[in-house]
């Protein structure tokens, strides 16, 4: 080659890399795909329908703004019905409004379902307070206690007035030895009073269970006051409202009218959870692109929600622990494989418990008791993965538990990362 001018590099069929960059995008019908990422943290005016939420949380983090000391405030409500997104937009709005009155604040936003013990979630803490603080420490990942993670949290603070923390998933975190599992809230939002530090900490917690704060420890409860805000799901009208608000993410012409009111109604019939709505979208463009079609029509939107769903399980699954996703898996092989157990739709427990411990052998690791994965399931079961249901179970046999999975196992199977070639032949044979 004696022309290596960008221009004329090709492949060996002659075509031009420089034409494929270039090449036909006259198909395309998303102008902006960020606008449907759900990550994406919206400007304050597309933010719809939770004007009521937004400004309870503004009221109880509002002191810091005047250098007082904020009311923690505990966030429940189901998946996609905006917990994070406000949490996070209400704290960027009080550090840039407290910034404008010269006073420093840490914005710290912490994933419990990614740190999910207490010392992670302090580590996780401490990490990101330090990030802004411009990086002063050096702060190990592993090694350190829990309570060597609070003192360095109280040293970093010194260099702010104020630090807003919002701890999401705070419902992920597992109890420690005690069965203590809000230690992190104690610490947080009595600090000042034990006086571990003079600096203001606005505490926003989230928890996806609407009953994790009855099953909080009264006196970590007690701090929280009656701030404690129940998001509720979004009707079909506030779905509609909030696609539309994104709507310029699509080239002008190309949504067909009906796609919006139809995506919100799927969505709605299940819980109102915005992200769900929101990716139903996102896939029925993507799906209408990959078929060349002039426009996203109603017509792609029943594919776009079993994408959605599709993504969404195999998101839950990556994200739980070994053992609950070894649960899972032997649930959905089971699912697959085996007909269930005595005319019910489910399998007993010490079926499931059987192919969970084939399961462990496979992946080499010691198996649970039969009694924690009972409980694994229960949690499971409250994540809407599996159905649990009393059963009478015919002739004598007294009654029992029978599980479901309630999502495709297929997904469920790829979700945990199983080569489904390797299916247990004996999680197959019906015992
Ligand atoms: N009121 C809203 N207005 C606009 N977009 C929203 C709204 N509520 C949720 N969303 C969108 O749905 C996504 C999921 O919401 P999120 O706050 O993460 O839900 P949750 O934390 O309750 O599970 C958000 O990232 C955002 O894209
Ligand atoms: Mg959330």
């Amino acid at each position: 080659m004696t022309d290596d001018s960008p221009g004329t590099w090709g492949s060996d069929s002659g075509r031009d890399t420089g034409e494929l960059f270039a090449a036909d995008d006259s198909n395309r019908l998303i102008k902006n795909l960020e606008l449907l990422e759900v990550g994406a943290v919206p400007e304050g005016d597309r933010i719809v329908g939770r004007d009521n939420e937004i400004e309870s949380l503004v009221s109880n983090l509002k002191p810091i703004v005047r250098g007082d000391p904020p009311t923690p405030v505990l966030i429940s409500g189901k998946t996609g019905t905006g917990k994070s997104l406000v949490a996070r937009h209400v704290a960027q709005t009080a550090t840039s409004v407290a910034e404008r009155e010269d006073l420093r604040v840490a914005d710290i936003y912490v994933d419990c379902s990614q740190h999910s013990t207490e010392t992670r979630a302090v580590c996780a803490t401490a990490r990101e307070i330090n990030k802004a603080a411009g990086s002063p420490k050096d702060i190990p990942l592993t090694g350190l206690g829990a309570s060597q993670y609070y003192t360095i949290i109280w040293e970093l603070l010194e260099d702010f007035d104020a630090a807003v923390v919002i701890l999401d998933e705070i419902d992920r975190i597992q109890p420690d030895s005690d069965g203590n599992r809000d230690n992190i809230l104690m610490q947080l939002s009595r600090a000042r009073e034990a006086q571990k530090t003079d600096t203001n900490i606005g505490i926003i917690a989230i928890s996806n269970k609407l009953d994790y704060p009855d099953k909080m420890n009264q006196r970590v409860r007690s701090s929280f006051g009656d701030a404690e805000l129940l998001f509720p799901p979004y009707d079909a009208n506030q779905l509609r409202e909030i696609m539309h608000a994104r709507e310029d993410a699509f080239y002008d012409g190309a949504l067909e009218g009906s796609v919006i009111p139809k995506a919100a109604a799927l969505a709605a019939r299940e819980h109102g959870d915005a992200r769900k709505a929101i990716r139903i979208l996102k896939n029925a463009g993507v799906i209408a692109e990959e078929k060349q079609d002039s426009k996203v029509r109603e017509a792609h939107l029943n594919e776009a929600k079993r994408r959605a769903e599709a993504d969404r399980v195999a998101e839950h699954v990556a994200t739980q622990t070994p053992h609950a996703r070894h649960i899972l898996l032997a649930l959905a092989l089971l699912t697959k494989t085996a007909d269930p157990d005595d005319g019910e739709d489910g399998y007993r427990t010490t079926h499931v418990y059987d192919a969970y411990c084939t399961v462990c052998e496979e992946e080499g690791t010691e198996e649970l008791k039969i009694d924690r994965v009972r409980q694994l399931l229960d949690e499971q079961a409250f994540l809407d993965i599996i159905e649990s249901r009393r059963t009478g179970g015919g002739h004598q046999q007294g009654t029992f538990t029978a599980w479901r999975l309630l999502k495709d196992p297929d997904v469920v199977v790829k979700g945990v990362g199983h080569d489904p070639e390797l299916v247990s032949p004996k999680i197959g044979a019906d015992d």
